[in-house]
């Protein structure tokens, strides 16, 4: 292996560069405005109202100035010249005029060129009443043409992708879309080909154009020519009604526009957070709408099926029932449990902060249990995640070197991996990668520590004290993976304190144990007290719910409460061993999430289930009683993000049939024991929150701010202003409202986050240094990460993602394939202490030697329409890591 010490890659820097801003005065029409020194003459125009029009311009991409619609008069030695405004940086002195006639003239050039091949498509285009094209034209075009040539025509649409659709003749070669898919997403598969006249955005002839973030090359285009196959022809943008909210399809929190007509959902578009997404958003979250109501007919026990009405089990069967009846019967069940530890919760990223917390609430005061828990045994110890010291994505984002301990970004919280992408390419960020798979990151780090499972504290240890631990690491059979120069290269980076440096950490294989990881999770910390953590748990809202004390050792507000509660798998083995005798499922489906499925499904049959969810699922053939919820875009409350900024989320449509928001059927169920939860809706929960934890859930509700940081005023930024040219279809919330707030919040109101006693690494549980054998020279050690287009809910209900989750393949090292003597493509027997089973393998060089990887929630066959696949028989939740054998056929 080559050292990385002789690489000649331009090193990003190791201390804080110091900001040297200069302020620079220049005159705009007249006007005496500032900037500053370097900013575009666009952007700093922008600023004081001044309004330039443009095209290729985009305030998140580099300028190309190549559509020239933004040229203005600058004043220079030779006179006053047309120059344009995305391209020039502000200077001293600089006058500049927009409005003169020249400048008039010049943009009615400009859009006539463009004019003369672009169809009168209007009133059949998506993009007719929001856009820029029809919009610039009828402010600053002719009025008419003096082109009596024939325009180009193409067929169209053609499919550039599976989500993405291209009139071509409607394309003004703005290269946004192109600029997107190279500079911000590292998806290159669109690019102009032919010249001159015959110029068009085109596919590469051999790669399909497959990028999680195919749609925001839609939303960026300022022209109808990129249109979303799911949104196509189904609404007119003067129907459209709008909210501002939060997506929860990832933990990321991105901040988006919803946006319905007729109370039917239309379209997601991403709103430009400077703190968040910077306007971004994965297809996931953007086209994930159409789950919401999911497929009519799917079965119960199908994800994609919505639940509209409570129900509970007669004669086998789940039947309809009322409110009453089905809130009678679940009190009934809880009441029937011999004692209050025999009831527990499993779930809870699905809820909002205040569902999340009346549910607790009922838990610990009305049962009288501690058996809570919003994780699946696949995330991290949340005392852990809260006793570290929280980064923000501005902060992993800027900071001189991030260290990638953690599953792959772009599949697990797609737009966290946009962000850190962007200081990477840039070379202002270094990366260290500590993966078992490889990553979308991989080709970007500046180190590659390849780690096979059950090894990742020893390499924390070789990192942050000395090398003893390497000896343990080369003597697996397979032999070491890097070099003492990696090391060395690392322990550079990362320095001797950890200053400016953020460590992002998760649980990259859910067949490993969470100890290993939450071991060197915590040498990291002990090591490097001046580095910052931005854990990836990647759910939803289960950040907020762990810190509603959806856990069973958190109280609500992050405080620290040890306590005899159960964790889910506690759960689930409780209740095989008649501990525990009911399970309430609060939200996403036990068997869809649970990994280990053989435990899951014994624990179904043995306990009486209480399923509260929105949408159906395998776990439904074991349920008792059903309450159905509202969902996401149907419910007003907050939800926490990875960085624990809590923001609003802005109810949109009508719930259906008889669902209830979390808070009410909490409240209601509490009532059938004869308490009362004192929490009537979201709003008050809020303010409850806050008041009782200093958690601000009330204040972000009312924020006007990118929401609120807990503990951490220093990290909330404003709301931008919204540039309508940026980010075309999303009206200026100032004309359409911003959802439901209740007046501007004073900033103390905020400042009381955080004042929770917290937990210390010192609270942490569990062993720093777990001993784990090294396998036998025949054995390979088990891999099983994530993939976007999982076979969960999001995706089954949204027709057109569900053709996109991936079959199951098992991916191996070259090298080991070699050994067997199976090529890749071919297919092996394997065999682990629970069955055998034949499997497709893949070569790839990403999985270090001695593993072997798969992919969670993809389909066991292309034809196979459920979640069942290898991985569902394997994954055995007892063992620190997962053995299993490879044999050729
Ligand atoms: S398809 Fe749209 S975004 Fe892409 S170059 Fe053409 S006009 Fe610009
Ligand atoms: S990254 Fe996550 S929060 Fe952002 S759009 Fe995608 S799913 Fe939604
Ligand atoms: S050249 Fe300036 S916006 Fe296109």
């Amino acid at each position: 292996m080559t050292s990385l010490l002789t690489s000649t890659t331009t090193d990003a820097p190791m201390t804080d560069a110091l900001e040297t801003r200069t302020i620079v005065t220049l005159t705009v029409n007249g006007r005496e405005v500032t900037a500053t020194k370097g900013e575009m003459l666009i952007a700093a125009a922008d600023r004081v109202g001044t309004y330039i029009p443009r095209f290729c311009y985009h305030p998140r991409m580099e300028p190309v100035g190549v559509c020239r619609m933004c040229l203005v008069e600058v004043d220079g030695p030779r006179g006053a010249t047309l120059q344009p405004a995305c391209y020039i940086q502000v200077g001293e002195g600089m006058v500049v005029n927009t409005e003169s006639e020249k400048v008039k003239k010049a943009q009615d050039g400009v859009l006539e060129f463009l004019l003369a091949n672009h169809p009168l498509d209007c009133p059949v285009c998506d993009k007719g009443g929001e856009c820029p094209l029809q919009d610039q034209t009828l402010a600053h075009g002719s009025g008419e043409t003096r082109f009596i040539e024939e325009k180009r025509h193409f067929p169209k649409p053609i499919e550039i992708g599976e989500l993405v659709l291209l009139d071509r003749e409607r394309c003004i070669q703005c290269s946004r879309c192109t600029r997107f898919a190279s500079e911000v997403a590292g998806d290159a598969q669109i690019d102009f080909a032919g010249r001159g006249d015959n110029i068009e955005v085109a596919p590469s002839p051999t790669e399909p154009f497959d990028s999680v973030f195919s749609g925001n090359t839609v939303q960026i285009c300022p022209v109808g020519a990129l249109t979303a196959k799911p949104y196509r022809f189904t609404a007119r943008p003067w129907d459209l009604e709008q909210v501002e909210s939060t997506c929860t399809t990832c933990a990321v929190g991105c901040r988006v526009a919803v946006q319905s007509s007729s109370n039917r959902l239309t379209r997601v578009l991403g709103m430009d957070s400077e703190a968040v997404n910077h306007g971004w958003l994965c297809d996931k979250g953007r086209f994930a709408i159409d789950s919401v109501v999911g497929i009519d007919e799917a079965p119960l026990t199908d994800s994609a099926r919505r639940i509209m009405e409570p129900m509970i089990r007669r004669n086998g069967e789940l039947e309809t029932a009322t409110w009453g009846e089905a809130l009678r019967e679940a009190a009934r069940i809880i009441s029937s449990a011999p004692t209050p530890s025999a009831v527990g919760a499993i779930g809870g990223a699905a809820l909002t902060n205040e569902g999340a917390f009346a549910w607790q609430r009922f838990f610990r005061g009305v049962v009288g249990t501690d058996s809570i828990d919003a994780q699946y045994g696949d995330g991290l110890d949340p005392v852990l995640v809260a006793a570290l010291p929280r980064a923000t994505i501005n902060e992993a984002a800027e900071a001189c070197t991030v260290v990638l301990l953690t599953g792959d970004l772009r599949e697990e919280l797609p737009v966290l991996f946009l962000r850190l992408r962007e200081g990477l390419v840039k070379g202002t960020t270094n990366a260290v990668e500590m993966s078992a798979s490889g990553s979308a990151l991989s080709a970007l780090s500046r180190v590659k520590l390849p780690i096979r499972p059950g090894e990742v504290h020893l390499v924390a240890q070789a990192i942050a004290t000395d090398d003893a631990p390497l000896a343990t690491l080369a003597s697996h059979p397979h032999g070491g993976l890097f070099t003492s120069a990696d090391l060395v290269e690392a322990r550079r980076l990362i320095g001797d304190d950890g200053s400016s440096v953020v460590f992002v950490v998760g649980r990259p294989n859910v067949a490993e144990s969470a100890a290993p990881i939450e071991a060197a999770i915590r040498i990291f910390a002990e090591h490097f007290p001046q580095a910052k953590f931005l854990p990836t748990l990647r759910r939803g809202n289960v950040n907020g719910a762990l810190d509603m004390g959806l856990t069973p050792n958190l109280a609500p507000g992050q405080q620290f409460a040890p306590t005899a509660g159960r964790s889910t798998l506690e759960q689930l083995r409780a209740v095989t061993t008649g501990e525990q005798s009911v399970i309430v499922a609060l939200g996403g489906d036990i068997l869809e999430n649970v990994v280990d499925t053989p435990l899951a499904t014994a624990a179904l049959k043995a306990a009486s289930l209480i399923a509260v969810t929105g949408h159906g699922g395998p776990s439904l053939a074991f349920a008792d009683v059903v309450l159905p919820t509202t969902v996401m875009h149907e419910r007003l409350g907050t939800v926490t993000n990875i960085e624990g900024r809590v923001s609003l989320l802005a109810p949109k449509v009508t719930p259906p049939g008889s669902t209830w928001p979390d808070v009410a059927i909490a409240s209601e169920l509490a009532e059938e024991f004869g308490q009362h939860l004192g929490l009537s809706d979201p709003e008050e929960t809020a303010n409850v929150i806050e008041a009782t934890t200093g958690y601000p859930c009330g204040s972000a509700m009312r924020s006007a701010m990118e929401g609120v940081v807990v503990g951490r005023i220093d990290a909330q930024t404003e709301r931008r202003p919204l540039d309508p040219m940026a980010f075309p279809g999303i009206r200026s919330a100032d004309l359409v409202g911003i959802a439901p707030r209740a007046g501007a919040i004073a900033s103390s109101d905020a400042s009381t986050a955080g004042v929770a006693v917290r937990p210390t690494l010192s609270n942490v549980a569990g062993d720093i240094n777990p001993v784990i054998p090294m396998p036998d020279t025949y054995s390979l050690r088990l891999v099983v990460d994530r993939t976007i287009y999982d076979n969960g809910a999001a995706v089954r209900g949204t027709e057109a993602l569900r053709a996109l989750v991936p079959t199951s393949v098992l991916r191996v090292n070259p090298h080991d394939l070699t050994r067997i003597g199976v090529t890749s493509g071919g297919a092996v027997r394997l065999t682990s202490a629970r069955g055998s089973e034949v499997i497709a393998v893949l070569a790839d060089g990403a999985v270090p030697r001695g593993c072997v990887a798969l992919r969670l929630g993809t389909l066991a066959t292309a034809e196979a329409s459920d979640s069942a696949n290898v991985v569902n028989w394997i994954v055995d939740s007892e063992q620190v890591v997962v053995e299993v054998r490879m044999e050729s056929l």
